[in-house]
């Protein structure tokens, strides 16, 4: 064989190796020595190219043409498969980081009710469970049922201490859930037991302890014998059942239209026990809701006989019982929705 095909021969050897082994490597460090053994400066290519110098310059010319054809595929295939491999790399890198179980979870938020609702659901149910039928009303009341069937006279002062939104002459935003004893009346006969929570207005001015909306939950009793010791009995039990048993409870005369007598309750401040501290004013005691033995004047109205029945009626506000209860200091923060505020509930 002469020297010139045993070149050709060694050629299209290392270019048929060469070329099996890249296709067969899957790791970029295989491809490298490869890379190394045919290209590189003492490679298997690279020596046979050198030794062109060795044959009769006729034959230089095709058998460089060979060489350098064979070694610039088998450095393109090497190119190519050593993009291919490194993009493998990173799409399998980037699966990785998709599916790292090993990074914390995002915390997502749950919803709940807003701590208004919970208290009110809590103070519905605790009545519930002592016979009360629930019972609701319009926010949007006719001065009948907000003032007239209630007993305030048309210019009695006791309007003025609830400063009204009108929608119109007549028409009117609760001011309080009181009215919903009128309706309730003029549907049912005696003896009717109800809780009616609903919303009210006012127009004060706002600050910390007062805001232009409100909840309110009224109850109501009326039945012959109905006493003003039963009054007492209910809104005890109430109180020790929302509060706890250590909690002492306090009426004061006061006066409403539609109740005769009235009262104000107070709770010894949840927050001191009774010592005096910034909450209840270091009075000891904290007011929470108004009641009172319904008025003749009322059962009138809607048409009971006051002289067969008699009842009693409380009303207190939600807001005010919710700040007690989760010692909030400012009545705003109810109705402003800062999830920051709301997700402590
Ligand atoms: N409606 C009264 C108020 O809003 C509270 C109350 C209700 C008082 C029932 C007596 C009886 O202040």
């Amino acid at each position: 064989m002469s020297n010139t095909s045993r070149f050709e021969q060694s050629l299209k050897q290392a270019q048929k190796e060469a070329l099996l082994k890249i296709e067969q490597t899957s790791e970029l460090e295989g491809l490298e020595q490869i890379r190394i053994k045919y290209l590189g400066r003492k490679g298997i290519i690279t020596s046979l190219l050198k030794s062109l110098k060795d044959f009769p310059e006729k034959e230089r010319p095709a058998l460089g043409k060979l060489s350098n054809q064979i070694k610039k595929q088998v450095e393109e295939v090497l190119l190519r498969k050593t993009k291919q491999l490194k993009n493998g790399e990173i799409a399998r890198r980037g699966e990785e980081q998709f599916f790292d179980y090993t990074l914390p979870g995002r915390k997502g938020w749950e919803g709940r009710l807003h701590p208004l609702t919970q208290i009110n659901e809590k103070i519905v149910e605790i009545f519930y469970g002592m016979g009360f039928e629930v019972a609701r009303g319009p926010d949007v009341e006719t001065d009948y049922y907000n003032f007239s069937a209630l007993n305030f006279p048309p210019d009695h002062p006791a309007r003025d201490m609830q400063d009204t939104f009108y929608v119109k002459d007549d028409l009117l935003l609760r001011t309080h859930t009181s009215p919903v004893q009128i309706r309730v009346f003029e549907k049912r006969k005696p003896p009717v037991r109800i809780i009616a929570p609903g919303r009210c207005y006012r127009n004060e001015a706002i600050n910390a302890r007062s805001f232009c909306t409100f909840l309110q939950v009224e109850g109501f009793y009326v039945d012959t014998d109905v006493t003003f010791a039963d009054l007492k009995g209910v809104l005890s039990a109430f109180v020790w059942e929302l509060f706890g048993r250590d909690v002492a409870l306090r009426f004061r005369a006061s006066f409403f239209p539609f109740t005769e007598p009235s009262a104000e309750v107070d709770i010894s401040c949840v927050i001191c026990g009774g010592k005096g501290c910034s909450v209840c004013k270091h009075r000891g005691w904290l007011e929470i809701l108004g009641a009172g033995m319904i008025d003749p004047e009322v059962f009138g109205a809607v048409g009971y006989d006051p002289e067969i029945y008699s009842g009693y009626a409380f009303g207190m506000g939600v807001d005010r019982i919710a700040m007690l209860k989760y010692q909030i200091d400012d009545i705003r923060l109810f109705y402003e929705n800062d999830l920051k505020f709301l997700r402590q509930f």
